[in-house]
């Protein structure tokens, strides 16, 4: 058993990391056959991304994928650690897949992804949850393969998580989830340390990963007729940091948009990192998409103090206004109410700098203390009642402003990558080049491919067109 450790994880070298390559062992090929897995995922786009490589990897073992828990004989449950609920709804899953284990024992649960990586998760399972049959973490994916084996052969709860990050692997399979549109890493772990976030302990040191790889993953991707890639990161604006030669977001940008594939996007951009570097770049190129997620936390500059942001709400401001010279450009967010010590003149502020930057979309969160962070740590006051009243006020006021800039987009002509068969009966839908979701009636045979499309109706969360 090799279990996590938080004062190891947070644990910071200068060494720079290391490539290795995944290790396809064909001697596991056959430990799946006959059996179906299920997958469930939680959290960022980082673990749908990891997910991709999971099923990849049982796939390789022999498991055929089913989308039915109920008569899957492995269920693997890929868990996030950035909120309580998250958290909860996991161990919620964890409850229900008890009952049908009670009925079949042969079915095998796995945990992996974010929560394998917490001190506390793991104790609560050789505690009360020792029916789970293994589990692995989040720097150890190329693992799975011995991880699976080791519990079939010998039948014994297996954990194995690697508290500190190990070298980037190189080489993992990948079934993607869908045929046009790609999660890309272009770096792992993030060291900003925000002092609410649990992220820089279950992902690790900063690690980015080489420009060759990035550029081959997607020259193999534009072959196989992809239109469009999205660059992940936890902080991708610190990408190239860890290198010891001279190679940023910037550079990569610029290769990846020569690359030529028609679609680029990146997140996230920590506001720290932006620099004019970058905002040229992405002026310069078409193929790069104005839309930006930029989260500010707080519009209080002594919250984003205690937040350990490292920025005033002077200085988002100032970047704010000018990402918003980039021509048609979109800017999202991410918001924390109720942080310990904010006071209504705190959570006011942030109301004001709503006010002023008119997010085209935003995702706003009550703070949750998680354990081990400093945060977690200081008194609060607040009562979740009031906490529940600012997140109220503060999504009334977002929403407003989502309406009113796609109301701003009525007759505008749009180009759209038509995603699928909308829910709306007998309608397509797609995503604008700033990441609106737009319904329009069209062919079935449109779907992957880029269109235009006249908006005529908007909504709070996505507009109406008729195609050109
Ligand atoms: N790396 C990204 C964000 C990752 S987490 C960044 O730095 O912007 C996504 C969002 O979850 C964060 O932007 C933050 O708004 C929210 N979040 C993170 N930790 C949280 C916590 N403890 N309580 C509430 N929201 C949190
Ligand atoms: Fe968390 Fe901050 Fe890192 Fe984002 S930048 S992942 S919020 S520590
Ligand atoms: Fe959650 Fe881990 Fe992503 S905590 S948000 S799954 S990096």
């Amino acid at each position: 058993m090799l279990l996590p450790n938080y004062a190891e994880a947070r644990k910071r070298t200068k060494n720079n990391a290391t490539k290795e390559f995944y290790n396809r062992n064909s001697e596991f090929c056959n430990l799946g056959l006959g059996k179906k897995y299920f997958v469930k995922t939680y959290g960022c786009q980082m673990n749908e991304h990891d997910t991709e490589n999971i099923k990849a990897i049982l796939d390789d073992l022999g498991f055929t994928e089913t989308d039915n828990y109920t008569n899957a004989d492995l269920v693997l449950l890929n868990t996030c650690s950035i909120r309580e609920n998250a958290h909860n709804k996991a161990f919620g899953m964890l409850g229900r897949l008890k009952h049908i284990k009670q009925l079949n024992h042969n079915l095998i649960v796995g945990l992996c992804g974010c929560m394998a990586q917490e001190e506390v998760v793991i104790d609560e399972i050789l505690k009360k949850y020792k029916w789970v049959d293994f589990i692995f973490g989040t720097h150890n994916i190329h693992r799975l393969p011995y991880i699976l084996n080791d519990f079939l052969s010998v039948g014994k709860q297996r954990i194995e998580v690697y508290s500190r990050e190990g070298n980037i692997v190189e080489g993992i399979p990948v079934k993607r989830e869908n045929k046009f549109k790609a999660y890309v890493n272009i770096m792992y772990g993030c060291d900003k340390f925000c002092t609410y976030c649990i992220v820089p302990y279950t992902r690790g040191k900063q690690r980015s990963r080489i420009k060759d790889d990035i550029i081959n993953e997607i020259n193999d991707l534009i072959k196989n007729g992809y239109q469009e890639v999205t660059l992940l990161g936890q902080n991708v604006n610190a990408y190239g940091k860890d290198f010891s030669y001279d190679y940023n977001l910037e550079n990569l940008l610029e290769d990846v948009a020569k690359t030529g594939i028609p679609r680029i996007r990146f997140m996230t951009s920590h506001p720290w990192d932006f620099t004019d570097g970058m905002l040229n770049v992405i002026k310069k190129y078409k193929n790069i998409m104005p839309s930006i997620h930029l989260p500010v936390q707080s519009g209080s500059s002594k919250i984003l103090k205690l937040m350990g942001r490292r920025y005033t709400k002077e200085e988002y401001i100032k970047l704010f206004d000018k990402i918003k010279k980039i021509p048609n450009v979109s800017v999202s967010t991410d918001i924390i109410v109720g942080f310990p010590n904010e006071t209504e003149d705190d959570f006011n502020e942030t109301i004001d700098l709503v006010n002023y930057c008119k997010f085209d979309n935003a995702f706003t969160f009550i703070f949750s203390p998680r354990i081990g962070t400093p945060a977690s740590k200081l008194e609060d006051l607040t009562t979740l009642e009031e906490k529940e009243k600012r997140l109220y006020t503060l999504n009334e006021i977002v929403n407003k402003y989502f309406l009113e800039n796609n109301q701003k987009m009525i007759g505008k002509i749009v180009k759209v990558l038509v995603d699928g068969i909308s829910d709306k009966k007998g309608m397509l839908c797609g995503y604008t080049e700033t990441n609106k979701l737009i319904n329009f009636i069209g062919d079935e045979a449109l779907i992957g491919k880029i269109v235009e499309v006249q908006v005529t109706d908007a909504k709070t969360w996505s507009l109406d067109g008729k195609l050109i």
